[in-house]
């Protein structure tokens, strides 16, 4: 494309289509708190917590952001924005505290956050597990258990039981990359284990309960919009003209982004992935039939995009990237990734030491809409994208925080370029609404449009917060 046709392309392609939707994001346990109320027991979370090490500075989800007690007033605030749809999770532990019986005192909160965003006219966007498996079942093997995926189905089937009848968006999984390798390869997320043929093992008995799942509520009520959310990236080789450095993008495009998309959309593992993990008994684990169950038809793939890498199987001249605790493990995540070296771009970088790469969301939604999306009917969203930054509090007690305003803005311009290339990209959920428990990193990581001040529990609209509620007012980008 000239560059002509690109600036041509960027003025004329400022407005969203009328379906797109307008979201923010949260999970269950980096917002709830009320950690042991109601009847809600130990999650993994709570358990890692308290590990020594585990989490900067010895956090932990006791209280977060508190919605548990504030959601009404949460509610309203999203409504302020005019959010039209809002993704948030459930919490296992507190649906069926130690993964047994229904516990109806946890099923009525979501109840009344449901009624809450329908009243304000906001479609709930529900996802079932974001990474706080019953500590009681890890206690058992946690997904390494092949038991937990038909315990996963059981446990969707309660939450629709009470939800069925108002929620139409159903997420199984978010991001099952990270609770299987970086959770029980990498250690650095709960339940901190060091295995790679345990991670493997939970990959897949995710990939399994996701697929009992869908067909479990599938069977209750064909109507349903369902789907799963994966973190997805671009790798894109150092040196191109360089057999190693291709091959180390071809090992992380496997283990991030095929060796999910195709079960999930063409029934099998790919064969060069299997490759890689040979002799880690991977095999013994794939039951005759899961694959089947794996693929069932979904409706919506959630695409979870914060930036793509640049690799190599050579050391790089400035050093790798920066460690950032969860993305650069003790460990290699993945055996595959062996050998595999980032190199900085020179791009800036968010607090959390990413890279900021808008184009690279351009390129994976054209990307996974050929390969796995168009050809199997289903549509695509990006269920995540935010950055954090060292958010201040101006002298005029508000929040300027112009990066992040850039960065929404340059990702929903990306998203615009997609749609134009004919993508059909359903809608955009930042990350997060507000600042919340940002895993291992404890509460110092803020990637809210909302400021959260933990000691008062005062949410502060950001700059950020503004600049959408305005893009979402106009239904373009001025
Ligand atoms: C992905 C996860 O789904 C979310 O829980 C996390 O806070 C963000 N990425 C930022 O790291």
């Amino acid at each position: 494309m000239t560059q002509l046709s690109k600036l041509t392309r960027q003025v004329e392609t400022r407005t969203f289509p009328p379906t797109f939707l307008f979201g923010a994001a949260t999970a269950a346990y980096q917002i709830e708190g009320a950690a042991h109320e109601d009847g809600r027991t130990d999650s993994i979370w709570d358990a890692f917590a308290r590990v020594p090490g585990a989490v900067v500075g010895a956090e932990n989800g006791d209280v977060a952001c508190d919605h548990y007690h504030r959601y009404a007033q949460d509610v309203a605030m999203m409504a302020d924005l005019g959010l039209q749809t809002y993704r948030f999770s459930t919490s296992w532990s507190r649906v069926r505290p130690d993964g047994g019986a229904v516990n109806a005192k946890g099923l009525a909160f979501y109840s009344r956050l449901v009624d809450e965003l329908l009243e304000r006219n906001i479609k709930p966007w529900l996802t079932l597990y974001h990474w706080d498996l019953p500590q009681a079942l890890e206690e058992k093997g946690g997904w390494v258990n092949r038991d937990t995926a038909y315990l996963f189905a059981e446990y969707a089937a309660s939450v629709h039981d009470v939800l069925g009848d108002r929620v139409e968006s159903w997420t199984t999984l978010n991001e099952p990359w990270c609770s299987s390798f970086l959770s029980y390869i990498a250690g650095e997320h709960a339940p901190g284990r060091q295995d790679p043929a345990a991670g493997l093992a939970a990959a897949h008995h995710l990939l399994l309960g996701h697929g009992l799942a869908a067909q479990e509520l599938r069977t209750r009520d064909s109507s349903l919009e369902l789907g799963i959310t994966l973190n997805l990236t671009v790798a894109d080789p150092v040196n191109p003209d360089d057999a190693g450095d291709l091959d180390a993008a071809r090992r992380i495009d496997g283990q991030f982004n095929r060796f999910f998309l195709d079960p999930l959309f063409r029934g099998s593992y790919p064969d060069d992935v299997l490759d890689d993990v040979a002799g880690l008994g991977f095999e013994s684990v794939v039951q005759s039939g899961d694959l089947e169950i794996i693929s069932t038809t979904i409706d919506v793939l959630g695409v979870n995009y914060y930036h793509g890498e640049s690799v190599s199987a050579h050391p790089g001249p400035l050093g790798e990237r920066a460690a950032a605790p969860s993305e650069r493990p003790k460990r290699s995540p993945f055996p595959a990734a062996d050998g595999v070296f980032w190199h900085p771009r020179g791009l800036p970088v968010t607090a959390m030491d990413w890279e900021v790469q808008p184009e690279g969301l351009t390129r994976l939604l054209g990307r996974v809409h050929r390969d796995y999306t168009e050809p199997t009917g289903t549509g695509i969203y990006v269920t995540e994208n935010g950055a954090a930054y060292d958010d201040v509090v101006a002298d005029d007690g508000r929040v300027h925080d112009a990066d992040r305003v850039d960065f929404l803005r340059d990702h929903l311009a990306a998203i615009l370029d997609a749609i134009d290339d004919g993508v059909p990209v359903g809608g955009y959920f930042y990350w997060s609404l507000m600042d919340n428990f940002e895993w291992a990193w404890g509460y110092e990581k803020r990637f809210g449009i909302v400021r959260v001040d933990y000691n008062t529990q005062v949410r502060t609209l950001k700059d950020s917060a503004l600049e959408y509620g305005t893009i979402i007012r106009d239904r373009r980008l001025n």
